[in-house]
């Protein structure tokens, strides 16, 4: 890793494990744009794309931002369940990162599953590690399965995925990321780590314009331009088929809440995954009124300040990649 895009010496260590994705794709941008933070690597999943797909996105985009930072591939399809692809394919094109030509990666990715590196990384760390999924959440389950003993190595997880009182995205009950893999989630809400749940309930609240989306393409380097590029084809694929407000930036809202907690509004409560209906599959059923006598498990985001998570995105982008 160069040290420009290992942060600065306190910096807090991160994994991304995500299935880029345009809104992944931002929120690789926001992380590594971010010296509090030290990515130690991106974990790709089968979630919006393939697993094939979301890799070579991964190694195009830190190719192309000269990001440095290892890509180790995951699972290629969630633990239990058939991929669902048909929804994600329609918002994010037949690559899952359609939109701007993005040149091939001379890099593959590492040897090392995504399990592997997540694995290694956390046992050879001396510091806890945060990890922050904006995909299905098979890879991470599978660590749970497969190294218990590294739990308390993860600081927390700050996972993109879920919804509260908002309505699901994939249905009314689920937002897709739970969905597509609820057998992972239930593990990984189950796991005793502390988790803060960014869903719906706070990434509805960060929905993009023409304006944002312009001021990003106006810092002019081919950063920023490819970044603007990508929102535009997101955006303007959601505006056609779900909502004319224009799309949510779902999973950078993920990394801000890493960076700057009081972007969103919390509360502590017992979080389960609905697992076994068909009609609900993957919904994150909370215990609003701490009425059932579990434990609280979930810091879920009830609320975000959307201005001001722009205000974060783009100022990033700018201090990392706008003109000097
Ligand atoms: C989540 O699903 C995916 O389409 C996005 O990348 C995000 O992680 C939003 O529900
Ligand atoms: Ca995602």
């Amino acid at each position: 890793m160069t040290s420009e895009h290992s942060g600065h010496n306190n910096a807090r260590p991160v994994i991304l494990d995500c299935d880029p994705g345009h809104d992944d794709a931002l929120a690789i941008l926001l992380a590594a744009a971010s010296p509090e933070l030290k990515v130690l690597g991106i974990t790709t999943v089968c979630g919006n794309t393939t697993l094939a797909n979301s890799t070579r996105n991964a190694l195009r985009l830190v190719n192309f931002a000269n990001l440095g930072i290892p890509v180790a591939r995951g699972a290629a399809k969630p633990l239990l369940r058939e991929p669902s692809l048909d929804v994600p394919r329609v918002i994010h094109g037949e690559s899952g990162l359609n939109g701007p030509e993005i040149p091939e990666s001379p890099r593959g990715a590492v040897e090392e599953s995504a399990v592997e590196f997540i694995v290694r990384t956390l046992r050879e760390s001396d510091r806890k590690i945060t990890l922050i999924p904006t995909g299905p959440l098979t890879n991470i389950a599978t660590v749970l399965l497969a190294a218990p003993d590294v739990k308390d190595k993860v600081e927390e997880i700050v996972l993109m995925g879920g919804a509260l009182l908002h309505a699901g995205n994939i249905t009314s009950a689920a937002e897709f990321n739970i969905y597509a893999d609820p057998e992972a989630a239930k593990i990984v809400f189950h796991s005793g780590i502390p988790i803060t749940m960014v869903g719906l309930d706070a990434t509805m609240k960060c929905v993009l314009t023409d304006d944002i989306i312009a001021e990003i393409r106006s810092m002019g380097t081919p950063v920023p331009v490819l970044a603007a590029d990508l929102l535009d084809f997101y955006n303007s694929t959601i505006k056609r088929h779900y909502s004319e407000a224009g799309g949510s930036l779902h999973d950078p809202l993920a990394v801000a809440v890493v960076l700057d907690r009081t972007l969103v509004e919390t509360r502590l409560m017992y979080v389960d995954v609905e697992t076994q209906s068909e009609l609900t599959r993957g919904e994150t059923v909370g215990d609003v009124w701490g009425i059932t006598g579990h434990h609280p498990n979930v810091e879920v985001c009830l609320d975000a300040d959307g201005d001001r998570f722009f205000e974060l995105l783009i100022g990033r982008l700018r201090a990392k990649w706008g003109r000097k």
